[in-house]
Order: structure tokens, then C-alpha cells, then sequence
């Protein structure tokens, strides 16, 4: 990792910790609080768009996308700020992207919505570690 990424990362880090212990509205899904069936859809839709580069079970397919299971990125976040990342995606010529190979907006999936972007981040909170 070279000095300027890291830095960015470490920056990226701290708004995490921030974000992370401003609780309220910011606050990340607790156990529980999305109703089960909003997991589940999540599921499905995940299944229907993101499985193709993240695999089935989220455990990340070389190449295409990364292992989302106890995922870092997804876990120092609170929901929001997960929507808000899916929303946008992390293109290939993004600086913050680690892989060089585009993470589209929306999952390529322009049909979704922010709610169906919110019961996917709530069904990847489900995948445990690897
Ligand atoms: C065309 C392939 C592709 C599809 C489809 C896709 N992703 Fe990704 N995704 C990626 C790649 C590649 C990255 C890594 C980007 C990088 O290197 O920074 C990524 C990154 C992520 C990350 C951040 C992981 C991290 O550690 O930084 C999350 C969360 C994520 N994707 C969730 C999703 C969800 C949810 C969907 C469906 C709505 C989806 N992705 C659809 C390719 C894809």
C-alpha cells in the first residue's frame, strides 16, 4: 500500500469511527430491528444482482468482486452510509477502488431502489465471517 493510499484509508478509518459512534440516525442495523422479511427480500435481491460478482453466498468471486462475508467495509459502516456507497458504486478509475475492476452503481442494477438497497445491506449484515 503506498503512503498516499494508506493515509486515505486510515482518513476513511476515522470517518468510520465517527460515523460508527454518532449513533441516533447514523446508527447501523441492530440485530432485529429490519423486519425478517426485509432480510429476506434482501436475499433475493441480492441473488438476483450482486451474486454474479460476489457469489451466491457473498464469498466473493476472483476476478469480479470481493468477499462481502464479516465484510470490513460493510460492518464500520451504519446503514445509510452503505445505501449511500451502493447508490454510487466504486468504479475501476475511483481512487478509493482496491481492485481496479468497477463495483457498478446501484449493483447494475438501475431498478433498484434506496429501501431495496437497504434490505440488501440489512441481508449482508446476516453473512457471517468466512
Ligand atoms: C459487476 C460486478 C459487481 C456487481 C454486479 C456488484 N459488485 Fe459489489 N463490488 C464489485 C467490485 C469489483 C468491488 C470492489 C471495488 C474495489 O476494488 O474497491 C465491489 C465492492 C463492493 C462492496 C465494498 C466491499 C469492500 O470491501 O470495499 C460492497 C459492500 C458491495 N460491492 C456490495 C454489492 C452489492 C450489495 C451489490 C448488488 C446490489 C453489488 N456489490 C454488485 C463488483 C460488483
Amino acid at each position: 500500500m503506498s503512503p498516499r493510499s494508506l493515509r486515505f484509508a486510515l482518513v476513511l478509518a476515522a470517518a468510520g469511527t465517527l460515523a460508527a459512534c454518532g449513533g441516533g440516525q447514523g446508527a447501523r442495523s441492530a440485530p432485529g430491528e429490519v423486519p425478517a422479511a426485509e432480510v429476506a427480500r434482501g436475499g433475493t435481491l441480492y441473488l438476483r444482482s450482486c451474486a454474479a460478482c460476489h457469489g451466491r453466498t457473498g464469498q466473493g468471486i476472483r476476478g469480479l468482486g470481493p468477499d462481502l462475508r464479516g465484510n470490513a467495509f460493510v460492518a464500520s459502516r451504519p446503514d445509510p452510509e452503505v445505501v449511500a456507497f451502493l447508490k454510487v458504486g466504486r468504479r475501476a478509475g475511483d481512487p478509493a477502488n482496491k481492485t481496479r475492476i468497477d463495483m457498478p452503481p446501484r449493483g447494475g442494477n438501475p431498478g433498484f431502489t434506496d429501501a431495496d438497497l437497504a434490505a440488501i445491506t440489512a441481508w449482508m449484515r446476516t453473512l457471517g465471517p468466512p
